[in-house]
């Protein structure tokens, strides 16, 4: 089997918390969106933290979800879900994309998130970059994966699935360098789940 493929079964087996959860829900309001804001979401998923976010931006003229979302079976879950918003609420837009090119204009985006995503991206310098070019000058930025470690009860640690946890300290380093100040690594715990994370203002 494929890696890709074995790792889109497991988001499948685990499509409860990919479809909303706490942690998801505590990182979207520490980034703090904004009715009218653009939000990007960079690996959204099934979108757990895609209808959090939109719920706060909209509906409102301006206020919308930009997606990039890589994973071509995520990609149809987002899409049912979208539909399933119905006509009249808040506009989610989706991209088939990732941190390797992000689907916005220059200065496009107030506010970025990426949940339990750069344990997968291995360019974290191409990643920073890409944000720094999107995200307007005086928007922020909140990157947080959880820790996955056995310690914390999960089936899918580092070693056996052959990953790298975030380091904060060198992901905030890579976000100085793009232009990114304010950098914080404070962030340990979200709802109760201990997370790697970091926060930065363009
Ligand atoms: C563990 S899931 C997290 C999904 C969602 N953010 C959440 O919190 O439920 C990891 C996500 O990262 C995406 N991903 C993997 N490599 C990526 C890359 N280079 N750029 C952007 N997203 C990527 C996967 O397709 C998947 O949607």
């Amino acid at each position: 089997m494929s890696e890709g493929l074995k790792t889109t079964l497991r988001y499948i087996k685990h499509s409860k918390e990919c479809w909303s959860s706490p942690v998801n829900d505590a990182a979207v309001a520490a980034l703090a969106p904004k009715l009218g804001e653009v939000v990007l979401d960079v690996g959204a998923g099934m979108g757990a933290s895609v209808f959090a976010a939109a719920k706060l931006v909209g509906p409102s003229e301006t206020g919308r979800v930009v997606v990039a979302e890589p994973n071509a079976v995520l990609m149809k879950v987002l899409m049912a879900r979208r539909l399933a918003m119905g006509k009249n609420r808040i506009t989610v837009e989706l991209h088939q994309d990732g941190f390797d090119g992000l689907p916005a204009a220059d200065d496009y985006i107030d506010a970025a998130i990426a949940v339990n995503v750069m344990h997968h991206v291995d360019d974290h310098a191409t990643a920073a970059s890409e944000l720094a070019r999107v995200v307007k000058p005086g928007g922020r930025v909140l990157l947080v994966d959880q820790d996955f470690g056995p310690d914390h009860g999960h089936d899918h640690s580092p070693e056996e699935f052959g990953y790298t946890l975030m380091n904060p300290e060198e992901l905030g380093a890579e976000l100085t360098k793009a232009g990114f100040a304010e950098v914080d690594t404070s962030i340990t715990e979200l709802a109760g789940s201990p997370v790697f994370a970091v926060s930065a203002t363009r």
